[in-house]
């Protein structure tokens, strides 16, 4: 029933299933969410960023059913990094509580065990059956996160363009749509690697990181690759002509009229000017005009993070739920799985 697929040879039809069965999911567990579209969703699942590997299964009542364009019981995957697995599980909502969930993450824990990766996590979305699908598991919650959600018709524009202005003397905010310009990488990289454990350093690790040139320039083009569209603002420091904060944007082409926000770190030396808070409003305003479909901005926050959850606040950011990453060792996971079976 369970079968290792590949989205980069996968015929079209089964790009599609796939999208319809991950639709059935968002309805269901996360239904203010925007369903999800076709475009580019192929090279989402495709591509990863150089040295990972994406391993991809789908639950079907009949091997092949997807292929007629059946969409698929369920499906899974996992991101390869390093020594880390990252997996996704996502059963369609009709046939939940029969044992597809199980299967999946048996092929998921016994191929991160061939692979010798020590341990997988996985983001769990509060308020959804996931929590205790895992749980049951004992995946272990390892981080928690609250999402906080940006309604754009909500966003008063005259005094967010007072944020925007309401910087120290000596700083210039530059706005650079795709990404930053090659002779700012190693600026870019140096202030991110500074704020190494940040505000809004939402990314619970599992996003790519960019703590040097080489790095951000492939996250950059995996971004751009798998259909996610990114939007910098940085903030410069005049006198020395540093990084003193940046704020990063995605809108996913999958689902256009809800980006991401990722990070925002301001460099600790520059704190306490109104970086933060004039950056993210700036990218608000480059965002309403280069992004005429979007209507809602999700961002990720720590609880402790409390100057980043007061910009929010100011912003106009309502938290939505809970996020968490849990986390399990393999070879625990592995012999559970051998016990039940
Ligand atoms: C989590 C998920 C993968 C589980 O799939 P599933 O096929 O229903 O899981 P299984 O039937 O294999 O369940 C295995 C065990 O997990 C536990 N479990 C699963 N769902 C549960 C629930 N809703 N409540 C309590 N326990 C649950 C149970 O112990 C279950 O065993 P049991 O049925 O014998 O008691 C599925 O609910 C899902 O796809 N959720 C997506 C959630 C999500 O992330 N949404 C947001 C993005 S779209």
């Amino acid at each position: 029933m369970v079968r290792e697929w590949d989205p980069r040879t996968a015929p079209s039809v089964e790009i599609e299933a796939v999208l319809t069965t991950l639709n059935a999911a968002i309805a269901t567990d996360l239904p203010d969410d925007p369903t999800w579209r076709i475009d580019s969703f192929r090279e989402y699942l495709a591509v990863t960023m150089p040295g990972e590997r994406r391993v991809c299964w789908l639950a079907e009542e009949e091997p092949g059913a997807s292929h007629h364009g059946k969409p698929p019981l369920g499906m899974a995957n996992i991101v390869l990094v390093a020594d880390l697995g990252v997996l996704e599980i996502t059963v369609d909502p009709a046939v939940r509580r029969k044992g597809i969930g199980h299967e999946l993450l048996g092929a998921v824990a016994q191929r991160a065990y061939a692979e010798g990766l020590p341990s997988v996590a996985v983001e769990v979305v509060g308020d959804t059956p996931a929590v205790k699908f895992y749980e049951h598991y004992d995946f272990q919650c390892a981080y928690v996160e609250f999402r906080n959600v940006l309604q754009l018709s909500t966003v008063d524009w005259y005094r967010l363009g007072e944020m925007a202005r309401g910087i120290g003397s000596g700083y210039r905010i530059e706005y650079y749509p795709g990404g930053p310009p090659e002779e700012l990488y190693e600026a870019y990289a140096e202030a991110k690697a500074i704020v190494r454990e940040s505000y809004d350093s939402s990314d619970l690790e599992l996003r790519p990181a960019s703590y040097d040139p080489e790095r951000l320039r492939a996250s950059l083009a995996t971004l751009h690759a798998r259909g996610l569209r990114p939007y910098i603002v940085v903030g410069i420091h005049e006198p020395t002509g540093k990084i003193a904060g940046l704020t990063e944007v995605v809108v996913a082409a999958q689902h256009p009229s809800r980006a991401d926000q990722y990070d925002t770190v301001v460099v600790p030396a520059h704190r306490g000017y109104g970086l933060g808070r004039a950056l993210k409003a700036r990218m608000l305003f480059e965002l309403r005009s280069a992004e005429p479909r979007l209507t809602e901005v999700q961002t990720w926050n720590a609880f402790e993070n409390e100057p980043m959850l007061k910009v929010n606040a100011e912003l106009g950011f309502e938290p939505d739920r809970q996020w968490s990453e849990y986390e399990a060792d393999v070879a625990e996971l592995v012999r559970r799985f051998d016990k039940d079976d």
